[in-house]
C-alpha cells in the first residue's frame, strides 16, 4: 500500500499519568507542589544543585518503578502498522520518561530531554544513567566532578530537535496531540503550525486543553482508554485502504 498516511503525534504528561507519573498543571500536579523556578532552570541548578538533583533523583526512581500503560502500547502498535503499510508515525514527546520506548515505539523524539540520561556541563558528554546524580559524581569522559546534570530541558533553554520536529510536522497528513495542556511553547504552537499548513488536527485528552478550539476533532477521556480506541479506528481505516 502506498497511500498509508503519515501521522505526527505529540504527547505530554497526560499519557503517562495512569502509569503513576504526575502531570504538571492538573490539581495536585508537580508544579502545584514544587516551584519550577527553584527546580527546573539553569539558574536554580547553579544556585542549589543538591536540591535540583534530589528532585530529579526522586522522579528517576519513580520512573524506574513505573510501567507503560495501554496508551503507550497502542501508539507502538500504530507505528508498526503504519510502517508496514508504507506510512509513518512521527512521535514527538515532551515527556522525559522512557515509557514510549518500553512499550515498543521505535523512534521517539524527546524534545524536553530524557530523565535516564545525564550531561556533563564541562564537556557536554551525554551518558545513560539509572542511578542518582550528585555534585560529587565525576564525568566518565572528561573526569571532572560537579558538572553532571539531568539531560532535560529547563525553562529558559531551547528544546531539542526543533528543526527535525518542524520538518516532520509539515509532512504529516494528521496532527494528533495527546495528554498535553497546550500551555508550554514551542510544543503548544505546533497545532497552530499544523493548521496553517492545512493539516487536520485532533486532540486526545482527559478534558479540553487550553488549545481545544484549534483542533478539528477530539476524544476526551483517560488516555489508557481513549488512545487505544483512536488507534483501533486508525488501524481499521488502514485495513479498509
Ligand atoms: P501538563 O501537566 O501541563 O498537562 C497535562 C494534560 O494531560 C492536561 O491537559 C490534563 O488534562 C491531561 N491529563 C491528565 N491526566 C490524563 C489522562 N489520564 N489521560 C489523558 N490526559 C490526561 O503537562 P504537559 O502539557 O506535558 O516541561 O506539560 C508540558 C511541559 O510543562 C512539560 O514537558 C514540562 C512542564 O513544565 C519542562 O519541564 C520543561
Amino acid at each position: 500500500m502506498t497511500d498509508a498516511p503519515t501521522l505526527f503525534v505529540l504527547t505530554g504528561a497526560g499519557i503517562s499519568a495512569e502509569s503513576g507519573l504526575g502531570t504538571f498543571r492538573d490539581k495536585g500536579g508537580i508544579w502545584s507542589k514544587f516551584d519550577p523556578m527553584k527546580l527546573a532552570t539553569p539558574e536554580a541548578f547553579a544556585a542549589d544543585p543538591t536540591h535540583v538533583h534530589a528532585f530529579y533523583n526522586a522522579r528517576r526512581q519513580n520512573l524506574l518503578a513505573a510501567a507503560p500503560n495501554p496508551a503507550h502500547a497502542a501508539l507502538a502498535r500504530l507505528e508498526a502498522a503504519l510502517e508496514e503499510a508504507g506510512g509513518r508515525l512521527h512521535l514527538v514527546t515532551q515527556n522525559i520518561d522512557d515509557l514510549h520506548e518500553r512499550a515498543g515505539s521505535r523512534r521517539v523524539i524527546h524534545m524536553h530531554g530524557e530523565l535516564l540520561k545525564a550531561r556533563c556541563l564541562h564537556c557536554e558528554e551525554v551518558v545513560e544513567t539509572r542511578v542518582d546524580l550528585s555534585t560529587a559524581q565525576a564525568c566518565g569522559a572528561c573526569g571532572r566532578a560537579g558538572g553532571m546534570r539531568p539531560h532535560v530541558v529547563w525553562f529558559g533553554e531551547i528544546p531539542l530537535f526543533m528543526d527535525e520536529i518542524e520538518t516532520a510536522l509539515l509532512e504529516a497528513d494528521l496532527f494528533v496531540a495527546i495528554g498535553t495542556s497546550g500551555s508550554v511553547y514551542p510544543a503548544a504552537g505546533y497545532v497552530g503550525l499544523a493548521r496553517r499548513a492545512g493539516i487536520p488536527t485532533h486532540e486526545i485528552n482527559l478534558e479540553p486543553s487550553d488549545n481545544a478550539h484549534l483542533f478539528d476533532g477530539a476524544d476526551y477521556g483517560p488516555a489508557s482508554e481513549a488512545v487505544p480506541v483512536f488507534v483501533e479506528r486508525m488501524l481499521a481505516e488502514l485495513r479498509e485502504g
